[in-house]
């Protein structure tokens, strides 16, 4: 296998779905290749069969080596079912790293009993696009450089943020993990909003949308200026964009309605994984 950019030299990937898929098209284009990689994945998609061939990952090995990573990205409830069939690959103190909502590092330390080296991780879904962002918790078993294994095949698709504690993963969940969504929903009701100012919907579909995604682009390509500052840029005083922020960030605003979102956000994940 080729050696690509601080990834580990052979990683069991077990699940590919869309995040498994996604982590492995980020490590794919980051130059991994090789039989090194594994995948378990009993329903490959057409598009995963194609990459696997391309980079010459092995897909659904009959037999496979105890890896130096591996990476779990079923869906939770299946931890329980898989785990027997993957506890030897954790063998030679593989570093482990699950992306499975709501399982802590001692459901996974059960359920993998020679595993002590696991990193908790919870991606979101602009990953498939190699723009996520990552929390990560990483156990203290693992070592400085199986947390930069860990940093690199995680940021293959966006960033990563570590957290000194894993309560905090419950946090991440809430802020950037549904963040997608409390985005896209911020998009339909600025489009209800401007239907109801009166343009005709397909328009205000189109201009909600665009203004998202375009002051998001601006958000990113701006990593020295506050979110803050870009707001004032565009905020004359007596304006149009003061007037509806006066509103938005009245005391029953955006600001206590989202605080109260994400807090409920973060107590289901707490009841999740407890
Ligand atoms: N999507 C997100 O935004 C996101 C964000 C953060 C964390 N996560 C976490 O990521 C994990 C995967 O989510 P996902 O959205 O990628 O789900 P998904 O698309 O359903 O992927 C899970 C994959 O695992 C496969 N699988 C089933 N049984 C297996 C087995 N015995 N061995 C190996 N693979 C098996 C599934 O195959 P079948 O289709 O045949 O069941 C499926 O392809 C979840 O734990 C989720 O909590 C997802």
């Amino acid at each position: 296998m080729a050696e690509a950019a601080g990834l580990p030299s052979s990683v069991t990937l077990v699940g590919a779905g869309k995040m498994g898929l996604a982590l492995l098209q980020g490590w794919a284009a980051r130059g991994l290749t090789g039989e090194g990689v594994a995948i378990l994945e009993p329903n490959p998609s057409p598009e995963l069969k194609t990459l696997a061939e391309e980079r010459g990952f092995r897909l659904n090995p009959q037999q496979r080596d105890a890896p130096e990573a591996l990476v779990l990205a079923i869906k939770p409830q299946l931890l329980d079912i898989v785990a027997p069939s993957i506890a030897a690959d954790t063998a030679r103190n593989a570093l482990v790293i699950s992306i499975l909502a709501g399982k802590r590092v001692e459901d996974l330390a059960a359920r993998l009993p020679q595993a002590s080296a696991i990193v908790r991780a919870m991606p979101n879904t602009p990953a498939a696009i190699g723009r996520g962002i990552t929390g990560a918790f990483a156990s203290p078993a693992v070592s400085p450089a199986q947390r930069k294994s860990a940093h690199a095949l995680l940021a293959s698709v966006g960033e990563v943020e570590w957290v000194e504690s894993e309560a905090l993963i419950d946090a991440v969940t809430a802020v950037s993990g549904s963040g997608p969504a409390y985005v896209f929903y911020f998009v339909e009701t600025l489009t209800r909003a401007g239907v109801d100012a009166g343009l005709p919907e397909a328009t205000a579909a189109r201009l909600a949308r665009t203004t998202v995604a375009g002051a998001g682009e601006l958000l990113r390509r701006s990593p020295d200026v506050s979110p803050a500052a870009l707001r004032e840029n565009v905020t004359s005083p007596g304006g149009t964009t003061a007037a509806a922020l006066q509103t938005l960030m009245a005391e029953d605003g955006l600001g206590p309605l989202l605080k109260r979102a994400v807090r409920a956000a973060k107590r289901r994940a707490e009841e999740l994984s407890g």
